[in-house]
């Protein structure tokens, strides 16, 4: 399958303003260059403006609960390797049903559309007429949510369709590519009162959800630092014929920065507390040179293939610094093109002692032993969550360690219950800004850049 995918509005995907040069094209301008590097570090972090007035949200999305239902009526957009993986969670979890499933390429749909009569549902509606079918998709009457599993570029359109058509958004992450696209997300959701969520699985996975709950009940004390990141070795799918390959590579050719924040970032917002009593203030990041893709490349790919045309200007590493409001500090590290174990780090250090993933290891302050390291199992029968008590069984042989599941089950809980969201467009817009903002200050010298409060002052921050 060689598909190409065009950016749905027509142009390449461009992030904010003058990020569309690549660091490179700004160095070919020696003046340019010049101009662009010395500019003060404070003029980018007046860069966004503070909250302007005629922005003004008509009302804030934050805990605003779902409407009560007796079913979770669900569409899926976008069947081919996280999107078929969602169908056969929410296959499993009661009172979910699937009603219409969308891809670009039919034989992706088919197989996912058969796994329903075979689980006593009916046969889902079917749109696989191009690009933009899903447009179509958002005006039945029997959806409740649409849930975008598309490349990239493709999330920010169909979640404002689903929500200009009536229908909650739910999208893969991260949201949204640009600062203006999770402006959107932001304005349309309030503007049309559909919630937009990114589902980021990695929230529910059970260490996250192990150690957020001892944050919550005070074990750590003040959480001071935190690292999150997404370190997975890629090299292979991103150059494989199919599946991802076909368009997870071409960001490597024009854009650079922190490309997949948000599987590092949403557990860490949630024992920082962002958007409940604090938020993300401003950014700085660093990136390596290239050198990964262009090594697999070499080593792997015949002269012979148009991917030899490519240029990549994304660097390997890349490491970007938020602080947020209250002070707290995060690294925040990107590298899917060297050769690794996968780790999200996953880490905090706070005033009563430290937690570190990859392999779990507690140290809390006067601990027994002395400083050493303590495994995760001394901390389960207090503080595993309940939905991982509840269903971890369940959930135990289902994706991502069982996270999927549990984060589908509470989805549907959300919805059928009347519930709040655990997240909502705010978190989406805040949790995908990474990537932008980090952007921005690479090409300025690693200068500090201001993140938006994408909650128009509604997130209060408790100094
Ligand atoms: N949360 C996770 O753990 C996780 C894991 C993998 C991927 N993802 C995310 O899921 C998304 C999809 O990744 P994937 O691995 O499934 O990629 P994929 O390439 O396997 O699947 C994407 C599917 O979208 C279809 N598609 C493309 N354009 C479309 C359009 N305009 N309308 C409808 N369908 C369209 C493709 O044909 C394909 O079937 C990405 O955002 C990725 O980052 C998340």
């Amino acid at each position: 399958m060689t598909r190409r995918h065009r950016h749905p509005r027509g142009h390449s995907p461009s992030p904010s303003a003058g990020a569309s040069l690549s660091r490179r094209d700004l160095l070919k301008t020696a003046g340019l260059a010049g101009a662009a590097l010395a500019l003060p570090a404070a003029d980018l972090l007046a860069a966004t403006p503070p909250p302007d007035p005629a922005l003004a949200a008509p009302a804030t999305m934050m805990g605003v609960p779902f409407e009560r239902r007796d079913e979770a009526r669900i569409a899926v957009v976008g069947v081919g390797g996280r999107g078929s993986s969602v169908v056969g969670e929410l296959l499993g979890v009661e009172g979910a049903r699937i009603t219409a499933l969308c891809d670009v390429v039919p034989a992706h749909v088919q197989p996912a559309a058969a796994r329903l009569p075979a689980k006593g549902f009916p046969a889902p509606a079917q749109f696989i007429a191009g690009e933009r079918d899903f447009e179509r998709l958002v005006q039945r009457d029997d959806i409740d949510l649409v849930y975008t599993a598309t490349p990239w570029e493709w999330h920010v359109p169909v979640c404002l369709a689903a929500m200009k058509a009536g229908k909650h958004a739910a999208t893969e992450c991260p949201a949204a590519m640009t600062l203006d696209d999770c402006w959107e997300l932001v304005k349309t959701s309030e503007a049309t009162r559909r919630h937009c969520l990114q589902l980021e699985n990695c929230t529910y996975g059970f260490n996250e959800m192990l150690v957020n709950t001892m944050v919550k009940a005070g074990v750590f004390g003040d959480v001071l630092y935190a690292e999150a990141a997404y370190i997975h070795d890629l090299r292979s799918l991103l150059f494989s014929d199919e599946g991802e390959g076909l368009w997870r590579r071409a960001p490597h050719t024009t854009r650079e920065g922190n490309f997949y924040p948000t599987h590092g970032l949403g557990p860490v917002s949630w024992y920082l507390d962002i958007h409940k009593g604090d938020r993300f203030d401003y950014l700085v990041s660093m990136a390596t040179p290239e050198h990964g893709l262009s090594l697999w490349r070499e080593a792997h790919v015949p002269k012979s293939s148009p991917k030899w045309a490519e240029k990549y200007i994304a660097g390997d590493i890349d490491t970007s610094l938020i602080r947020t409001v209250r002070g707290k500090t995060i690294l925040l590290q990107h590298t899917v093109t060297c050769p690794t174990p996968y780790s999200r780090l996953n880490s905090i250090r706070a005033t009563k002692g430290v937690f570190l993933d990859y392999p779990p290891r507690f140290y809390l302050d006067g601990q027994k032993g002395g400083e050493q390291f303590v495994d995760i199992d001394g901390f389960k029968a207090d503080y595993t969550h309940p939905l991982w008590k509840q269903l971890g069984a369940v959930a135990s042989g289902a994706g991502h360690g069982g996270m999927d599941y549990i984060m589908a089950w509470r989805l549907v809980q959300c919805m059928r219950e009347g519930l709040p969201p655990d997240y909502d467009v705010y978190d989406a817009a805040a949790w995908s800004a990474p990537w932008p903002l980090s952007e921005t200050s690479l090409r300025h010298g690693s200068a500090p850049v201001r993140f938006p409060d994408f909650t128009r002052g509604a997130a209060k921050v408790t100094l």
